[in-house]
């Protein structure tokens, strides 16, 4: 059988487990993986997928994992900017599927939206945890939409934010972020709305930046070059597409810039405007020398952030795991079970399977 995670059941464990509790063993979890990461334990495999501009701008991809002898995990993923405006819909939707690779079944389908969210937070958080100064309280925040909610709260968790200076394109998305932060109950925060002009000002008082804004390729960067904290820590969300970009080449010149998977972030990530030599550690290398690297806390650093197919299987496992605790989701019969492994009607037991009939006419 198959377990299906539907929204409704992630609600339930969301529930039992509290929202920042699922967040935090999620931090965890990934930190660990990350720390062990081996690509021949853990293969991942660049995300593919069909980019179109009919009927609007839009994409389908896939994101695929493997634990070795173990699981495959493939996350389908669609990034549509129109669908809040348009469509009162999330402009990221996803679902994972997990699979066993002693026999190729289909063991999950999840809701994977969520996990998403809950999965950029908790590697932003992570980078975050590394790089940025210890004390950091100001968290710049620019792109008010659905991350910028799990990035607040992540890093909420790993540095002592207590002030939060915000600006969106849209003034209705940013006017609703504090009351959508209100149920997180995150202590102590003041949310501060900025506009357009005072971009500087934010930039010149953050001590961790974050950008995660559906800025058009093209279009960026959604920063100014400014007066910055000599400290300052940039968590760049947003850019995951061709031609995307949010932080100024000025900035990344000046920073050690970390990628999540470096091949795609030269293709999709703040890194298209840098060449391969220029990076810094990427995530995995980053986490596993943390001692070797905290002396960045100091400086500028950038975590070039795109998503890895690795964060989708460790958050779906997660899930997976709560679920089958609490016995949460519904078992499916997705694939054939049969005493006949060679004849693929037995498994449509009880039907007449033949001859068929011919339409009179
Ligand atoms: N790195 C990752 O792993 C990862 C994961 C999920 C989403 N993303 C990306 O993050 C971005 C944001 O996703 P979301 O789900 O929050 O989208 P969203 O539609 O919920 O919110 C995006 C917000 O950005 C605002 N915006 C657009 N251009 C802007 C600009 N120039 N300045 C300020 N604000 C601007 C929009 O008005 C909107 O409110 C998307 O590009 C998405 O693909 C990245």
């Amino acid at each position: 059988m198959t377990k299906i995670i539907g929204i409704s059941d992630v609600a339930v464990i969301v529930r039992a487990v509290g929202v920042t509790g699922l967040l935090d063993e999620l931090i965890d979890r990934l930190r660990s993986s990350l720390a062990s990461f081996d690509a021949e334990l853990l293969e991942t495999h660049d995300r593919t997928g069909f980019h179109y501009d009919k009927p609007g701008l839009g994409l389908v991809e896939w994101m695929p994992a493997m634990d070795v002898g173990r699981r495959v995990s493939v996350k389908t993923v669609g990034y549509h900017p129109a669908n809040p405006a348009q469509r009162n819909s999330p402009s990221v939707l996803a679902t994972t599927s997990l699979y066993d690779t002693t026999d190729g079944r289909l063991l999950l389908v999840c809701e994977a939206t969520v996990l998403t969210a809950l999965r950029t937070g908790a590697a932003s958080a992570i980078a975050t945890d590394v790089l940025a100064a210890p004390e950091a309280s100001v968290l710049g925040v620019v792109g008010c939409g659905a991350q910028a909610v799990t990035q607040i709260h992540a890093l909420s968790r790993v540095r002592p934010i207590e002030r939060v200076v915000a600006f969106d394109t849209s003034a209705a998305v940013a006017e609703s972020l504090p009351s959508r932060l209100d149920r997180l109950e995150l202590d102590p925060v003041d949310v501060q709305l900025v506009g357009p002009d005072d971009l500087g000002r934010l930039m010149s008082e953050a001590d961790v930046l974050c950008t995660a804004t559906t800025v058009d390729p093209g279009a960026g960067p959604v920063v100014p070059e400014s007066e910055h904290r000599p400290w300052l820590h940039i968590n760049a969300v947003g850019a995951d597409f061709p031609g995307k970009r949010e932080i100024p080449l000025t900035y990344l010149d000046d920073a050690l810039v970390c990628p999540d998977v470096p091949a795609q972030c030269l293709v999709e990530g703040e890194a298209q405007q840098l060449r391969a030599e220029d990076l810094g550690p990427d995530l995995a290398v980053l986490v596993r020398n943390e001692g070797e690297y905290r002396r960045y806390r100091e400086l500028l650093t950038v975590f070039d952030s795109t998503g890895w197919a690795l964060e989708d299987l460790v958050a779906a496992e997660l899930l997976s795991d709560h679920a089958d605790r609490l016995g949460v989701g519904t078992e499916v019969d997705l694939q054939p079970t049969t005493d006949d492994p060679y004849d693929p009607y037995r498994a449509l037991d009880g039907v007449e399977v033949g001859p068929r009939k011919r339409d009179p006419r």
